[in-house]
């Protein structure tokens, strides 16, 4: 059994997320935990809200509230959201912890005594019509490298280069829109970088395995130089600096966020029931038995391969790196960027009112913009799920449980021996099997679901060849094998699913009255497909999915945008 920490992106606190935030990040590493648990690994998933930074004050401005009380209503939205999906978060805390604040100074302090930050009066934007300096998103502008029109001030979405807001092109308040700006002088820290560019480096290029979409971004990011960065900012809402000199400032959210990985680490530990005891850590000091996955969009590929790598390695102490990043492209809207602004898309609230979270998950990990981007509509999104889910999975399950149920009743019929084409399904489904789980465990979530749905669509094929309904009544020992074999299947299915799709796999091993442990991965498919004996008694679900009409498809696309983005695109 080996130690495996996983963490995902942390979701920012402003606003429910779209998709596209689902598999870029949360859902993947999902899937990956629960696989990673099912084949016995003691598995530590953590995940929490980002609440720093100008989105969460600019957010709470808008709505009227306190910032600290409209991250604290906005966290228990986000939890109450991906609790319905399904993620199983071992945590799900959140970046303005106490324990957070005490890690962020922590590591400052290591860098500061280690002689990796560097004070700096620097001229920052000052917005004369909001009396107030204009950090990171507090400004818009022109992007100086791709001309992208609503850059921001830290960093360009469209090119995902690294900016200061005053390398803006026709720079605008956030707040005002003014463009009354003008240039300040301001006192703040700076992570020396170049002092760290050597350190990083040999540990970027030490690790070898990583995806080209991740390496690639991060060598290019080295190729470019790296920069002194700027760690603080004239902000209120925030962890604030301890240094004298320094009131009224806070770090910047890219310092803080990353330590938020270890920080809910330990709200995770401080959380403990009574008598449990959770050691945060042995994931983190010391940890080189565990393996560190991170799953995230490339947009946050540079600050955790360059800049959350540069913090621990020049703290000096022995703060584990991640060891895999797993990382994603764009998950577009009919080809469009899913915007929140301009209600475009659908968010995860929404999704979940329309159909049961297993719908989504499933296009999602079959559709997961791993190499390229991906795009979403509703009619790509309901040809799947009317093909693979309820033609394939649902349909093989519920037609052989009602025709089990209506010719030998609620039970695993009795009678008669395997054959040859028991055989040959045993053999196509260990090597399904087998590719699949290669898939699950290099985390290739579109080849993973490939595979799953293989694993049906074998099913599917051996029962039509089989036929068990025209043997019912020259030979019903015949029939009675199988549908012994194809229940087995369908328990077989209810565990290697729940990765993908855990909440229809439940249900399932609910109807099949199976318990199964959550640390169980099936190897030797002989033994799995004789699992459910004679007499064990089952109950017919429900269908399993419902198909998405055309006028559900129509309905959807014009509710949500689909069309106009589709016009637009055109
Ligand atoms: O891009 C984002 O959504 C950020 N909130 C991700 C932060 S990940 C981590 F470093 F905290
Ligand atoms: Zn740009």
């Amino acid at each position: 059994m080996a130690k495996v920490l996983v963490t995902s992106a942390l979701p920012y606190i402003n606003g429910i997320k779209h998709l596209g935030n689902l598999i870029g990040s949360m859902l993947s590493a999902d899937v990956y935990a629960r696989f990673m648990r099912a084949i016995g690994n003691e598995v530590l998933f953590i995940c929490a809200t980002d609440e720093h930074g100008t989105p969460a004050e600019i957010a709470a401005h808008e709505a009227g509230l306190p910032v600290a009380e409209y991250c604290r209503e906005q966290h228990e939205n986000q939890a109450s959201i991906y609790r319905d999906f399904a993620l199983s978060f071992d945590y799900f805390g959140r970046s303005s912890s106490p324990q957070n604040h005490e890690l962020t100074n922590h590591f400052y302090h290591r860098l500061n005594d280690a002689g990796f930050i560097e004070e700096r009066s620097i001229a920052q934007v000052y917005s004369i019509d909001d009396g107030r300096f204009l950090p990171d998103r507090y400004i818009t502008g022109t992007c100086p490298h791709c001309g992208y029109e609503n850059a921001r001030g830290d960093q360009c979405e469209n090119c995902t280069r690294l900016l200061e807001p005053t390398d803006l092109i026709d720079a605008r308040s956030a707040i005002s829109g003014s463009r009354n700006l003008e240039v300040r002088q301001t006192k703040h820290l700076f992570l020396k970088l170049t002092k760290l560019a050597d350190r990083v480096e040999e540990w970027i290029d030490s690790r070898k395995d990583w995806p080209l979409l991740v390496s690639s971004i991060a060598k290019g990011w080295l190729k470019e130089g790296l920069q002194d960065r700027g760690i603080t900012r004239d902000l209120k809402w925030g962890v604030p600096v301890d240094r004298p000199g320094f009131d009224g400032k806070v770090f910047y959210v890219w310092f803080d966020a990353p330590i938020e990985y270890i920080g809910a680490t330990k709200e995770w530990a401080d959380a403990a029931p009574p008598g449990e005891n959770r050691d945060w850590k042995r994931w983190w000091y010391d940890a080189d038995d565990v393996r560190y996955v991170e799953f995230m969009a490339k947009d946050n590929v540079p600050f955790h391969t360059v800049s959350f790598p540069a913090t621990i390695l020049g703290s000096g102490e022995n703060w584990k790196l991640v060891d895999y990043i797993k990382g994603f492209s764009w998950l577009t809207f009919y080809g469009g960027k899913f915007s929140t602004s301009q209600k475009r898309g659908i968010f995860l609230d929404q999704a979940l009112a329309e159909y049961p979270s297993d719908y989504w998950r499933y296009w999602l990990v079959a559709n997961a913009p791993e190499t390229d981007d991906s795009s979403f509509t509703f009619s790509g999104f309901a040809g799947v799920c009317n093909k693979d889910l309820a033609d394939t999975f649902g349909n093989f399950v519920n037609r052989t449980l009602r025709f089990c149920s209506a010719r030998f009743g609620d039970a695993v019929p009795a009678g008669g021996a395997p054959g040859e084409m028991e055989e040959e399904l045993h053999d196509k489904l260990r090597h399904a099997l087998t590719r699949y789980t290669i898939c699950l465990e290099q985390m290739r979530l579109r080849n993973a679901a490939a595979e799953l749905k293989e694993l049906w669509t074998i099913g599917n094929v051996y029962i039509d060849r089989a036929a068990p309904w025209t043997h019912i009544k020259a030979d019903r020992d015949r029939a009675a094998v199988i549908l012994r074999t194809a229940i087995n299947l369908i328990r077989l299915y209810s565990i290697v699913g729940s990765p993908i799709i855990p909440d229809t796999c439940a249900q399932l091993r609910e109807a099949l009255g199976v318990k199964i442990s959550e640390a169980y991965w099936p190897l030797t498919m002989a033994a799995e497909l004789r699992a459910l004996p004679a007499g064990h008694k089952f109950q017919v679900p429900p269908p399993l999915f419902k198909k998405i009409t055309p006028e559900e498809v129509a309905d959807l696309s014009a509710r949500y945008g689909g069309e106009e983005q589709a016009e637009a695109a055109a």
